[in-house]
């Protein structure tokens, strides 16, 4: 149970367990239950658990949220421990992208609409810092949540291309008890917002029963999810789309295919999905 600044100090340890296997959860701190339920999974997998804390300036473009990202490397590291982590690794800046750093990498296709259109340049700086900490910690396995369900795929593509032997193992939403996706972002809605904000599991659920009920054309259950997020007036949606699940390319009949969302709610953003088999 280490915490780890440096990858010099990382690729010593690294070495010491060269014969373990090693699954890999990446994350930018501010765990929630959400992130202790991948690093949960992890321990499933593998020998070893590596756990990475590092706030990605590349993805972020808005530099103010980069600032503003929740910062707190002691209870990070106390939570990644307790939930099943063996190293905790928090590199520095310099580390993850020394001065001579020059491997920008672009995205695959599937980063091009939906996150990749209203983030520009997000995707790219996901897939860059993934690739890097993947060539720092050499996992066998590495845990995303379908939460980021569009990251998950463009990662894939990226691993596919960058690193065939590591295994992607992506793990279901974890939810608060009024269904909301937990995020990071949750945290800045305040008392009202936040109330608000059960629209989105709300409408996601009716969605869910519409389609167990035999309903799978993909415009009716769009419409329907309108319908219901539009009775919250503070709540602007950004895309809500329905896509088959590993193209990501908008589908007529809903069958193994998922529900994209993402909406602002008094300033803050949040995302969620729902498959429909
Ligand atoms: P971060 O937002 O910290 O998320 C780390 C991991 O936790 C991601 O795989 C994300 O999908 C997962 N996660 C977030 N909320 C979740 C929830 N409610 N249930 C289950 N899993 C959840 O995603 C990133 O960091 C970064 O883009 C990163 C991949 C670390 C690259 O910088």
């Amino acid at each position: 149970m280490t915490l780890i600044h440096s990858t010099s100090e990382f690729d010593a340890w690294r070495k010491n367990v060269a014969n373990q296997t090693v699954a890999f959860v990446p994350t930018m701190g501010a765990l929630h239950r959400g992130h202790h339920s991948l690093i949960a999974q992890a321990a499933k997998e593998c020998d070893l658990v590596v756990v990475s804390i590092f706030v990605n300036a590349l993805q972020f473009g808005d530099a103010n949220d980069y600032i503003k990202y929740p910062r707190d490397e002691q209870s990070d590291y106390q939570a990644s421990v307790s939930t099943g982590a063996n190293i905790v690794f928090a590199p520095q800046q310099q580390d993850v992208f020394p001065a001579d750093f020059d491997c920008y990498l672009t995205p695959s296709s599937l980063a091009n609409d939906f996150e990749g259109k209203h983030r520009p340049g997000h995707f790219a700086g996901v897939v860059t810092v993934v690739h890097r900490l993947f060539e720092i910690v050499q996992p066998d396995v590495a845990i995303f949540g379908t939460k980021d369900y569009q990251q998950v795929a463009v990662i894939r593509d990226m691993c596919g291309e960058l690193h065939p032997t590591i295994r992607i193992v992506s793990f279901e939403t974890v939810r608060d008890s009024d269904g909301l996706a937990l995020s990071s972002r949750n945290a800045r809605l305040n008392t009202a917002s936040r109330l608000q904000a059960q629209i989105i599991p709300r409408a996601l659920q009716a969605i869910a029963n519409l389609h167990a009920q035999g309903q799978n054309h993909s415009h009716v259950l769009i419409n329907e999810a309108l319908k219901i997020l539009g009775s919250e007036p503070s709540m602007h949606v950004e895309y809500l789309e329905i896509v088959q699940k590993d193209t990501l390319e908008p589908v007529d009949e809903a069958r193994n295919a998922v529900l994209l969302f993402a909406g602002v709610l008094d300033g803050v953003r949040l995302i969620d999905n729902l498959f429909l088999q």
